[in-house]
């Protein structure tokens, strides 16, 4: 998908219309932090990261491969792989998620807050057949009868086009090709229509026309249930057509935060220029990679002192020894670089 300048000037007006009103904050991210423990170290995989989500708003974390996107997401919900620790707070609808217990996070996951992942098998039950799989979600947090959470399974199906639902609801996951499960999946997340979804790379492994139906779905989640969604993606073209805000991340440290045509339009950081500089652009006969930011990131175990992009930055200079602050500007974007605001 290429994003146009149409789909961002709606995405942007969404931003507007979204920050119009002033609603407590669904999500408040302070001064995250993961590490790791490993043989090697302590790998410091998310540094001292904020952001916060509004009921209804759409965030998009972006950044290259290793950039902490995913670890970030997975410490909201206790998923941390058992060598991580989290530290900081993150609080939905003002409570703690990083110091609830196991069962607490169990209760408000699938019904509040639901998490859709690149891989579907880590969330599908390969022993049961799907329609078990999503009855037992509405039972638990729907407390619906059979008929009716049959009905709404079978709707899901349809909507994430599953052909002929009513059948194929029956089978069992590995009846399924991996773009189905796929969608399974993200039908399954969106069953209770959580207050918050958070979906990790979720149209990475789908064509093209599978990706388009599942960002309008997640638009029309948007703006009929009022649902956030905190998206983890590296496709640019989804961002420009589904979010408000974007959070770029580096080195797990925010690099850049904006309103999406801020982020596409008037970029203030370098590394975020580097970004946008490497997605494929049909438009200027590039397929693929052709500008990727040469280099790579820095060594997680052994951060450098000062701008964690300091060694790949054509801009550096001898400031950027020192680690840059979180800027505000004057649009109300955040920026960490020691360069000037540039208008444009
Ligand atoms: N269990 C672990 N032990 C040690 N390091 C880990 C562990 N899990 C993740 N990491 C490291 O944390 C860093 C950030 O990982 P993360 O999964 O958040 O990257 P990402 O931005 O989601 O990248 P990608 O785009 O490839 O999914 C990576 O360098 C990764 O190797
Ligand atoms: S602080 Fe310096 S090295 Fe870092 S992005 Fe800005 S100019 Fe480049
Ligand atoms: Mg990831």
């Amino acid at each position: 998908m290429r994003w146009t300048r149409r789909t961002i000037y709606e995405a942007g007006a969404g931003y507007q219309a979204s920050t119009g009103t002033i609603e407590m904050s669904l999500l408040e991210v302070r001064n995250l932090t993961v590490s790791f423990d490993t043989p090697e170290g302590e790998v410091h995989a998310v540094n001292g990261i904020d952001f916060s989500l509004e009921p209804g708003e759409t965030l998009a974390v972006v950044g290259e491969s290793g950039s902490g996107k995913s670890q970030t997401a997975l410490s909201l919900l206790g998923l941390l792989a058992e060598n991580g620790r989290a530290v900081g707070e993150a609080r939905y609808r003002g409570r703690d998620l990083l110091s609830m217990t196991a069962t607490e996070l169990n209760e408000i996951r699938g019904e509040q807050i639901a998490m859709i992942f690149q891989d579907p098998m880590t969330s599908l039950n390969p022993y049961m057949s799907i329609e078990q799989q999503m009855l037992e979600v509405l039972y638990r947090h729907r407390r619906m009868k059979k008929a009716e959470a049959r009905e709404r399974a079978v709707e899901m199906l349809r909507q994430v086009q599953i052909p002929d639902p009513e059948q194929r609801i029956r089978q069992y996951p590995h009846e399924y090709s991996g773009g189905m499960q796929q969608r399974v999946m993200i039908a399954m997340g969106l069953l209770c229509e959580p207050d918050l979804l958070i979906a990790d790379e979720p149209t990475t492994a789908l064509d093209v026309t599978v990706q388009h139906q599942i960002s309008r779905l997640m638009r029309h989640l948007r703006t009929n249930s009022n649902t956030a969604i905190l998206l983890i993606t590296h496709d640019l073209g989804v961002v420009a057509g589904l979010c408000d805000k974007v959070l770029v991340m580096y080195a797990g440290q925010v690099m850049e935060f904006g309103s999406v045509e801020d982020i596409f339009y008037r970029p203030q950081h370098p590394y975020t220029r580097g970004l946008l500089r490497s997605v494929p652009r049909l438009d200027r006969g590039d397929e693929s990679g052709m500008h990727a930011i040469p280099g790579n990131p820095p060594n997680l175990l052994e951060l450098p002192a000062g701008c964690p992009f300091r060694d790949r930055c054509e801009s550096a200079f001898e400031s950027c020894v020192q680690m840059p602050p979180l800027e505000q500007l004057p649009g109300g974007g955040l920026k960490r670089c020691h360069l000037e605001a540039a208008d444009e």
